[in-house]
């Protein structure tokens, strides 16, 4: 069984459909840790109340890779295999990126390489997209700019503020999450330049 390492910052709605599907066997994996750097995420609290590995691990006064060594230090000894970025607020380092080659996945709340970085959402609304989504990608080090593992596409209709945007589009979000985490796991892709094809 292959294990997963979780990294979330927030709310943690993806950790949390990430959980439940593990918990209904669609993912063939467990859940061997889930790592935050705030210690209110909401995310760390429920993944307490899931009985799940879960660790605080404080960034202040550390430097990024000062931080990213301790970070990958215990997915390390926990043995993960795919690291799952979820809502995690942070940018990876080179060492950590190198730690983990080809075995990072982040979801991003915008169709890549539209709108990367922060606030994908309002960047989509204020640019008057008709169309935005998700991505989910392999992370390299550069900011969004990995391989792409999945995507789904959402409409935005003219009564969209940020919040109603947004929520159509987590729930697009957690569902290809979960896809992609199971195309990697089960060696199902391959990776040919910047595109990520399916394995005849
Ligand atoms: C999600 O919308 C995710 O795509 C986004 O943060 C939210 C976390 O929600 N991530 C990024 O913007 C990364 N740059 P969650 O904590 O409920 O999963």
């Amino acid at each position: 069984m292959k294990n997963l390492g979780i990294l979330l910052s927030g709310r943690g709605s993806n950790f949390e459909a990430i959980a439940r599907n593990v918990e209904a066997g669609k993912i063939p994996a467990k859940i061997a840790v889930v790592v935050s750097n705030r210690e209110d995420a909401p995310g760390l609290a429920r993944a307490r109340a899931l009985k799940l590995e879960a660790r605080f691990i404080s960034s202040q006064g550390k430097g990024r890779e000062e931080y990213d060594r301790e970070v990958v230090r215990v997915l390390q000894q926990l043995h993960v295999d795919l690291v799952c970025l979820a809502g995690f607020m942070r940018i990876l380092s080179p060492y950590f990126v190198r730690a983990f080659p080809r075995r990072i996945l982040n979801i991003h709340p915008g169709l890549l390489p539209a709108f990367p970085g922060l606030d994908a959402q309002k960047q989509a609304l204020d640019y008057g997209v008709k169309f935005t989504g998700c991505t989910v990608h392999i992370v390299d080090e550069g900011v969004d700019t990995g391989p792409i593992v999945c995507q789904a596409v959402v409409p935005v209709y003219d009564e969209d503020t940020v919040d109603s945007l947004s929520a159509r589009i987590l729930e697009e979000e957690h569902r290809i999450y979960t896809e992609a985490i199971c195309l990697m796991l089960e060696d199902r892709i391959r990776i040919d330049g910047r595109r990520v094809l399916l394995r005849k």
